[in-house]
């Protein structure tokens, strides 16, 4: 059966200057009604490359008790690795339809990989207006080259020496190489290693442990790293739809890189208001695994994102998981009797087993 892409609907809704009942939300969850207006706070932004130790961790300590989500500055993945990551992004959901479909998640697969759209309807039946595209970017050996995108190629000049005995002439041969995407992803994924387990020292030191203790309870160097890019399209009724429903983030810590147009909304003190990033900014999300280690004292933030109606809205958050046979639960170096067990402790593939299937945790 074909899946009805968000692009599609979209592009028909916008000739018709109306959305399908089925991404209209209830009043409770309309953006237009429901985002707050007055003073907001404005998301924590973090400078990366601040030599004083103890102040980098008082602060990242202070924005995940607080917020449970901000911004980081000077974070040394250059601008331009970034860019191409964007780029090869927009391309891809450029292509036309039936090549962006050559990278369907196969119904039932069993894993998330690939170009889709979300089947699950949501309570009250709604739709969330994006498509997306996974992509395994670490450990290589969850890497599945079959789901990254083989267009656009990216070139290289070979130069071929020829000895005419009397003179030397080079030929230039383009030869066709590693897609962009492939390129765009690996580089960015070199960095972001370097980026996640600064930000994981800082979370453990803040804990009161040693700096590598969190690293380790989230399985070491067998962390996950699974890219997402969110393609919301435009949307006629912006006020009336959502690009993803209020949810926290099941991983240890997600890292974000937006486009330039805002739509991430966070909900803090009864109210969802609109984060504001610093251009070149990554937006850090702690997630579920890492409020139950530290025993409920980091947040789980909290999120929904809204959509746009002049610009194509787009996202790359790459999701940081423990492997699922490790085993998460509050660190016992934090557990007292004063300070009890908030929650159970069992391995992260239950964990997301009970999320996805609604059940209680
Ligand atoms: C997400 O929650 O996965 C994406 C958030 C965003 O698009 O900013
Ligand atoms: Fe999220």
């Amino acid at each position: 059966m074909e899946v009805e892409r968000v692009q599609a609907v979209a592009s028909l809704s916008m000739l018709m200057d109306t959305i399908p009942s089925e991404f209209i939300r209830s009043e409770h969850e309309r953006p237009g009604t429901t985002t707050f207006h007055g003073p907001v706070p404005e998301l924590p932004a973090i400078d990366l490359s601040d030599q004083d130790q103890d102040n980098l961790v008082r602060l990242i300590t202070k924005a995940s008790e607080e917020f449970g989500i901000f911004q980081v500055v000077n974070h040394g993945i250059p601008v331009d690795i970034i860019n191409k990551l964007q780029k090869v992004g927009r391309e891809f959901f450029e292509l036309p339809q039936e090549e962006k479909e050559a990278y369907a998640t196969p119904p039932g697969a069993g894993h998330l990989e690939g170009y889709g759209t979300k089947l699950q309807k949501e309570i009250e039946g709604k739709k969330a207006w994006v498509d997306h595209l996974f992509n395994n970017i670490g450990p290589p050996s969850s890497i599945n080259y079959n789901f990254w995108p083989k267009n656009p190629p990216s070139y290289r000049f070979d130069f071929l020496l020829i000895d005419f005995s009397h003179y030397q002439s080079q030929l230039r041969i383009l030869t066709k190489t590693l897609s962009s995407c492939r390129e765009a992803n690996e580089e960015f994924a070199k960095c972001l290693r370097g980026v996640v387990d600064k930000l994981l020292m800082n979370l453990s030191l803040g804990l009161g442990l040693e700096g590598n203790e969190l690293k380790e309870a989230v399985g070491g160097d067998g962390l996950e790293y699974l890219l997402k890019i969110n393609h919301y399209p435009t949307c006629p009724r912006p006020d009336l739809a959502l690009g993803l429903v209020a949810h926290t983030d099941m991983p240890a810590i997600t890292v974000l890189v937006p486009n330039d147009v805002p739509g991430l909304q966070v909900f803090k003190d009864e109210h969802w208001f609109e984060a504001k990033y610093i251009p070149n900014a990554l937006i850090i999300h702690i997630g579920d695994q890492i409020e139950i280690l530290s025993n409920g004292k980091y947040k789980s933030v909290l999120h929904r994102t809204t959509v746009n109606k002049e610009k194509v809205r787009m996202s790359w958050p790459v999701f940081c998981s423990p492997p699922g046979e490790q085993v998460i639960g509050p660190l016992p170096q934090l557990v007292s009797d004063d300070n009890p067990a908030k929650y159970k402790t069992k391995k992260y593939k239950d964990y997301l087993y009970c999320k996805i299937n609604k059940l209680p945790q």
